[in-house]
């Protein structure tokens, strides 16, 4: 069985996007994969957080994980600080990084760019971090949305450069991605959905709520518009590579119209997706009613989120059981890797 690792920082509510990205892959993969899902608090706190909620949103994250469908009973579920050995690989690893490398991540060059007054290291080092994640299970594939790509991509080029220096240690890991890799933000449908932003769904969200946010996503009345969006959303389910990404003259309202197919896609009925696709072909698609309807697919499919997620918040000690068994399990498999690693580096 292949090993997968995959994680979310615990830094606000976790919304569709993560869910479409990472989450709906997970609960996919854990059945017939060797799984380790952890919350990266140690990312989180490379930009601003609250000591003071740190803890409950860490809480937070498994619940979700929890509420998800992810089971214990068969996915490692951690938390990534109560691992030293994450921190200690990462030196090792960091001294086999170029500093250029890490320059041009574009998540750094965002952030950086965002955080002028406070930058630091750790939004530099983010992605050593990242891989020692990776590494340390000898990971091989990594269920993420789009923009974590290019971190995988360098825990990749780690491994091999750490296998070619110091003798074979690490598979070379690798990103899946799944239908929702990159949801987008229903008001600024140009940006991928953030915890950051406005226009985001929570998984918490009720069937009012999402459609209030839905009510306000940007779209547009031109059929041809609407049948070009539908179609790249049902190319990109085909497995196309977002061509949609490529494209600069796409306007606006054409990505908030295929991000709505997408999520139909990934979370609708076939009955519900044939009649709204049909509708978008024949040019009678009408917001108002495809929207509402939207609304309901997606708080229906969390409906049994929302319910399993109240149940568990009753229940802390099986929860606090849960993380610390995981904990236990992550550390002793992490430990045996590092080891290695140390001994090929002639440190052990
Ligand atoms: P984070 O917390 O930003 O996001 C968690 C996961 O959600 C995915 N995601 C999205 N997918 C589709 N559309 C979106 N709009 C969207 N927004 C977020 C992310 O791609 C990610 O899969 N550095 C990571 C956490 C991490 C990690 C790891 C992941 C730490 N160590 C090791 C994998 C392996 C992060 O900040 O994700």
């Amino acid at each position: 069985m292949s090993r997968i690792l995959s994680g979310i920082r615990p830094s606000g509510e976790l919304h569709l996007g993560n869910y479409l990205g990472a989450i709906k892959q997970w609960i996919d993969l854990q059945h017939d994969h060797e799984t380790y899902f952890m919350v990266a608090d140690l990312h989180a706190i490379t930009t601003s957080f609250d000591p003071k909620t740190l803890p409950d949103d860490i809480q937070n994250v498994i619940l979700d994980y929890l509420a998800a469908g992810l089971d214990p009973e068969t996915a490692t579920l951690f938390v990534q600080s109560q691992n030293p050995v994450h921190s200690e690989l990462m030196w090792l690893l960091n001294t086999i990084t170029p500093v250029g490398e890490l320059q041009r991540m574009v998540q750094f060059k965002e952030k950086s760019a965002a955080n002028k007054e406070s930058n630091n290291a750790g939004i530099l080092n983010y992605p050593i971090l990242m891989a020692a994640d990776i590494l340390a299970y000898k990971a091989e594939k990594v269920p993420v949305g789009d923009d974590q790509g290019q971190h995988v991509e360098l825990a990749r080029d780690l491994a091999k450069k750490f296998n070619r220096l110091f003798g074979q240690t690490f598979p070379e890991p690798q990103a899946i991605h799944g239908l929702g890799r990159r949801i987008m933000d229903l008001t600024n449908p140009e940006q991928k959905m953030s915890k950051s932003m406005a226009g985001g769904i929570g998984l918490n969200d009720s069937e009012e709520e999402i459609n209030k946010k839905l009510q306000k996503a940007v779209t547009g009345a031109e059929p041809g518009m609407i049948r070009q969006a539908k179609n790249m959303a049902e190319a990109a389910e085909k497995g196309a590579h977002m061509e949609w990404a490529r494209d600069a003259n796409l306007q606006k309202q054409a990505h908030g119209v295929r991000n709505l197919f997408t999520i139909l896609f990934a979370l609708g009925e076939k009955p519900e997706i044939e009649k709204w696709k049909m509708a978008a072909e024949e040019g009678k698609l009408q917001f108002s009613e495809f929207k509402p309807a939207l609304a309901k697919i997606i708080a229906d499919h969390f409906a049994p989120f929302r319910e399993k997620r109240a149940k568990f918040l009753k229940k802390p000690k099986v929860v606090a059981e849960i993380i610390a068994d995981g904990n236990k399990k992550a550390r002793h498999e992490a430990e045996k890797t590092l080891a290695e690693a140390q001994q090929k580096m002639g440190l052990r």
